[in-house]
């Protein structure tokens, strides 16, 4: 397996461009499902986890063709497998996101159930649930959710929380439903909104995506379109920690400031100077980062991908902050691994308290999850001396090229085989 291999103590400068967002790629891949024609992506991110959900629907039989460096065009009239196989929805839990699609598209779908994940158990319920409410007849055995319905009816949904692919499950499902669908409590995140953009795109008639009431009026089918997939907020917001922790100064182009808002606002209480343009930002570290309390929580507040990388950067701040994890039971295993390389992170239920230490030294550590094993990339950036990151397999879900970008912006980081 790949590992990692960081000499820190480099402050990061430069400039580097952030690919599209995963999150938005993901459930649109799954909207292409909807349609018997084409639909055209661009600035598309080369990750795993996109090549996993290309490879989940070309076994249905959609044909995928590249179309230049970053491009994508996807056709699924010969679409004639509605089956999402264990072996391949156990690698990554977005295939989950199929089910609205193939139940709207063909009245007949047959999911894998995602496992869970290190980060939490992760169930689907409000998924399943929703679709019940439009008609759809569920059950669940050996492992695989088995649904049908001849045609989904609008329905009024509320869901018991808020929940991301969960609300682009079911309004991926709705737009070709007989009748309007309401879903109510429905999350907000830009990537739920750059979905909606694209059903819009393709004829659906959506209104509200954004907000925590989603309307959504039936049509009888969708035709094709071409869609840019929005800039990845999570990764931008990675960049602006690593640059934070190693007292750097950065420009991250071809990315927007305008979905980090909660971000930012820690950042600058931290002590960084940050300027935004139309598609870029920069940031300019302070010689010592404060020390900044968070607790995570659906968009637009503090997002919980974010949050390991936070709690690298406080373990190098003046002082001591708190970090509340609100959306998942279990996703402080990067504390452990903090800890390793010298931090001073105590951990009680879903708070941990970071002290921040004058200085990390180096350590061979473990990723357990994507975002955590950002957070070691970061800690390693900073840690005086030479950090091994094992299981980086985590990193290359959701992070292009990451040795490249920070080798670009002056970091001694290689990837060993
Ligand atoms: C999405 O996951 C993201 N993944 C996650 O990003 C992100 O952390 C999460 O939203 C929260 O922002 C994608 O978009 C592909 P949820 P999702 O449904 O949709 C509970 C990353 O690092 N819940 O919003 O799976 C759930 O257990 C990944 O890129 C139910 O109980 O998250 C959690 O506690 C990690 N039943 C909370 O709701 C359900 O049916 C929020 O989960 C659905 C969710």
């Amino acid at each position: 397996m790949d590992k990692l291999l960081i000499q820190g103590g480099t402050p990061l400068a430069g400039e580097v461009a952030i690919s599209g967002a995963k999150n938005a790629a993901l459930p649109i891949l799954c909207a292409s499902l909807l349609s018997s024609e084409p639909l055209q992506l661009s600035n598309v991110p080369h990750l795993n986890d996109i090549s996993t959900m290309l490879r989940l629907i070309a076994q249905m039989g959609v044909e995928v063709t590249l179309d230049g460096a970053d491009g994508l065009v996807l056709d699924s009239r010969g679409l004639n497998n509605p089956l999402a196989p264990y072996d391949m929805v156990k690698t990554m839990r977005a295939s989950i996101l199929v089910l609205g699609p193939l139940l709207a598209r063909c009245g007949e779908a047959k999911v894998s159930l995602p496992g869970g994940c290190a980060i939490g158990a992760r169930p689907v319920d409000q998924h399943i649930r929703g679709l019940q409410a439009m008609g759809a007849e569920i059950h669940v055995e050996q492992g695989y959710v088995h649904a049908k319905a001849k045609r989904l009816k609008g329905a009024r949904i509320v869901t018991d929380m808020v929940t991301v692919t969960g609300t682009e499950n079911l309004m991926m499902a709705a737009v070709l439903a007989d009748g309007e669908t309401i879903i109510e409590n429905a999350a907000r995140e830009p990537e739920v909104v750059d979905l909606a953009n694209c059903l819009v795109a393709m004829g659906a008639q959506i209104s509200g995506a954004g907000t925590d009431v989603i309307r959504i009026r039936g049509v009888e089918r969708l035709h094709g379109a071409a869609h840019p997939i929005m800039p990845d907020r999570i990764e931008t917001g990675t960049y602006l920690c690593a640059a934070a922790a190693t007292g750097g100064n950065i420009r991250l182009v071809k990315t927007s400031a305008a979905y980090l808002d909660s971000v930012v606002d820690k950042l600058l209480d931290a002590g960084c100077e940050i300027a935004t343009e139309r598609d870029a930002i920069t940031l300019k570290a302070p010689r010592k980062l404060k020390a900044v309390s968070l607790r995570t929580a659906p968009y637009p507040a503090f997002p919980t991908d974010m949050q390991a990388q936070f709690m690298a950067i406080n373990c190098v701040a003046d002082g001591a902050a708190v970090i509340r994890e609100t959306i998942f039971e279990n996703r402080f295993m990067h504390a452990v691994e903090l800890i390793r390389l010298g931090a001073d992170i105590k951990i009680d239920a879903n708070n941990a308290v970071v002290t921040g230490v004058p200085r990390l030294d180096g350590a061979t550590v473990m990723a357990t999850d994507l975002r955590a094993s950002a957070s070691l990339v970061i800690a390693g950036l900073v840690a005086q001396g030479e950090t091994l990151i094992e299981r980086i397999y985590h990193l290359d879900r959701g992070y292009e090229r990451i040795e490249e970008k920070l080798s670009r912006l002056g970091a001694r980081v290689k990837r060993v085989h």
